[in-house]
């Protein structure tokens, strides 16, 4: 597969593709499969298979819906449910090997394949009156072009069926006025870097000479150019930098929508690819910076329950932002190659993701003993309903989409020098993979660690021969004494020789504390972020009546939570393990946690969210100094992770 690649490469440079060619990519992905978990990780990905995630085509009706097919294949159309689950459950099922999953996607792949039109256009619709819109194709084309690296077989006709899609999308983006015959709508218009990156990928790996290359770049561009002007979106004198809830838009409305915002990541760096345009790039990483500047939370993401909603505690993120911004990121890594993106999509993973899950412990059924909700928390645009933990609270996009977050975390870890020649490990985590270098060169590397909740990772490295190993932190190789890593880039190299290589990476982190609204303070050490984990009162709210293990759930407080603390006091405390127990995002099983000295503070309640917003920073005591435990973010479901600072 990846020699395959190389020699695709060469021929292509030889070929010069008449002045119509792509700007390369920093660092290339590894097929789909090559890159597993290992470890907590991996019984995350367990957990979210026997779990929500993969359970759901069996009772969930957004994602079984029927009524396209009369009941004979059990998916719903590509508008958007079959569409995203797909995109999900494609990495989940080649990273698991779960015999369910994989012919539930391979056989919604083959019957989308069986059935494209004569005249190109790809996925049944919900009815037939409906008019063409091209989005809901889009996260289809990201599953079946991760089955095509699983199973080569299917790669011949999932590309045609692409090349005879494309010809039918361009002449539906040619006919231009009216919205119905252009295929895009106003979701479809900010998200037309996805299919710009399928139409890449076609172009690095399945090449075909003269007009159909050509039908690739047009395409690209004139999706560009029939959707939003996220240059001009993203640019700093449009950037809004404070929540949008009542600002005016001077571009359409959907584009300061927060998930539109997170796929529209890719937008720049995947248009610089065939602009070859600088700029593109530094408005790609200017408004990386500026998102999370004014938006960001201490646990990585960005806040917009719906809209884009500033800096405040009280607001909250959906949970499709966060596994989009995940993907995001990674591409934006693969492109331009600044470890900004990956330090970030590291941090998103390890404290948002698990935060917007429940982990719900072995109960009754030991096959069926775990299950992970989805909870978009939202504030004032979409309604309380959203802060609750349930199937679907408020809307179902989410319930599909989520899946996607850890495994395509996983398959991104890893990436290559387009000259096949390093390795890199991006994300620090139990990973393992095995990977054909240049020259044949077949290496094989598996990381033993249980970071984040470890600060050592040991990698061994076996390879026929020698090669360069990139990687992020100390390191000590081959049993040899630990030293400074003196890293490039942010990257470390490593040169692996043939046989095996081991080495451990120690990675002691310090405590740090970040400034947040109005004197308040955020905690962190290394990749975690802390926060109070409150206890709580757990009611069901509603039950599925095929799939009771799917409830909503109200929780509420039943310990103090308005506390303020002294940030100078913080200390770190770490239980010796070596093992976790699965999973480990919960109350009080992460081995780590933070102490610091706090005292009880007079702070309000407000309306659905229960608290009102933090109070100026410093304030006063109302009750005695204590010493509250910090845990991790993500094993928290009520939580206080912005505190005031006590008056001392
Ligand atoms: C996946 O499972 C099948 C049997 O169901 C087995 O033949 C195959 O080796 C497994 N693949 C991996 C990568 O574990
Ligand atoms: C698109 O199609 C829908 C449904 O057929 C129709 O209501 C709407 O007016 C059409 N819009 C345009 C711009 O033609
Ligand atoms: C595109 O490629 C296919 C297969 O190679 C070929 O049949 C078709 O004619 C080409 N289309 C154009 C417009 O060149
Ligand atoms: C590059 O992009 C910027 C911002 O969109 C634009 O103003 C400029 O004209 C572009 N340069 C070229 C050479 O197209």
């Amino acid at each position: 597969m990846l020699i395959q690649k190389l020699l695709t490469s060469i021929a292509l440079l030889l070929a010069g593709v008449d002045a119509q060619t792509l700007a390369p990519k920093k660092y290339h992905t590894l097929p789909l499969g090559t890159v597993r978990s290992a470890g907590w990780l991996q019984q995350q990905l367990d957990i979210q298979t026997r779990g929500l995630a993969g359970q759901q085509i069996n009772f969930y009706p957004f994602a079984s819906n029927t009524d396209w097919t009369g009941g004979t294949a059990p998916y719903s159309s590509l508008e958007e449910a079959g569409s995203y689950w797909f995109n999900a459950m494609v990495p989940n099922a080649v990273l698991t090997n779960d015999t369910f999953l994989l012919s539930k996607v391979r056989s919604l792949l083959e019957y989308v394949l069986d059935h494209q039109e004569a005249g190109g256009w790809l996925g049944p619709e919900v009815g037939t009156s409906k008019p063409r819109y091209l989005w809901g194709r889009y996260p289809f084309f990201f599953g079946a072009i991760g089955l095509t690296e699983a199973f080569p077989e299917y790669t011949p006709r999932v590309v045609d069926a692409l090349y005879r899609f494309t010809g039918l999308a361009n002449t539906m983006l040619r006919s231009g006025g009216n919205a119905n015959q252009t295929g895009v709508e106003p979701w479809t218009a900010t998200r037309w870097e996805d299919y710009v990156m399928t139409l890449q990928w076609l172009f690095d790996n399945h090449p075909r000479s003269g007009t159909n290359q050509t039908l690739l770049i047009d395409t690209m561009q004139r999706l560009k150019y029939t959707g939003v002007p996220w240059e001009k979106v993203f640019a700093t004198a449009n950037f809004p930098t404070i929540a949008v809830d009542r600002m005016p838009n001077p571009f359409p409305v959907l584009t300061w929508h927060g998930v539109n915002m997170a796929e529209g990541l890719k937008a720049l760096p995947s248009t610089y690819r065939f602009t070859k345009n600088q700029t593109d790039l530094n408005v790609a990483s200017s408004s990386w910076d500026l998102l999370f500047r004014y938006h960001g939370r201490p646990s990585g993401i960005y806040n917009a329950d719906e809209y884009l909603a500033g800096l405040e505690a009280t607001r909250g993120s959906e949970l499709c932002i966060v596994v989009e911004a995940m993907f995001s990121g990674s591409y934006l890594y693969q492109v331009i190659g600044d470890l900004k993106y990956a330090d970030r999509v590291e941090r998103i993973t390890y404290n948002a993701l698990p935060a917007t899950l429940t982990a719900v412990r072995p109960a009754a059924e030991p096959d069926r003993s775990e299950e992970l909700n989805p909870s978009p928390w939202a504030g004032t645009v979409i309604g309380p309903y959203s802060n609750v933990f349930g199937l679907e609270p408020n809307y179902p996009c989410c319930t599909v989409n989520f899946g996607q977050g850890y495994p395509k975390f996983i398959s991104n870890s890893f990436l290559t020098t387009p000259d096949l020649a390093s390795l890199l490990q991006i994300y620090l985590g139990p990973f393992s993979t095995k990977a054909t270098l240049t020259g044949g060169n077949s290496v094989t590397a598996n990381v033993d660690t249980l970071y984040p909740f470890s600060d050592t990772l040991t990698t061994t490295i076996t390879a026929t021969r020698a090669f360069t190993w990139v990687v992020g932190g100390t390191i000590a190789i081959n049993g040899g004494l630990a030293r400074a890593l003196s890293p490039s880039n942010g990257l470390q190299s490593v040169a692996a020789g043939a046989g095996t290589t081991t080495f451990v990476l120690n990675l002691p982190a310090v405590i740090t504390v970040e400034n947040r609204v109005r004197g308040s303070v955020a905690i962190h050490r290394g990749p975690l972020h802390y926060a109070l984990d409150i206890t709580r009162r757990t009611s069901t709210i509603k039950q599925n009546a095929q799939q009771p293990l799917a409830k909503d759930l109200q929780l509420d407080p039943t310990s103090s939570w308005q506390y303020a603390i002294d940030p100078s006091t913080v200390k770190f405390v770490a239980k010796s393990v070596t093992s976790l127990p699965s999973p480990v995002y919960d109350s009080g099983l992460p081995p780590f946690s933070i102490t610091v000295s706090a005292c009880l503070i007079s702070w309000g309640t407000a309306g659905d969210t229960w608290t009102a917003p933090v109070p100026q920073s410093p304030v006063a005591c109302t009750g005695a100094r204590t010493t509250l435990t910090l845990t991790p973010y993500g094993a928290t479901r009520l939580r206080i992770s912005e505190f005031p600072v006590m008056r001392v």
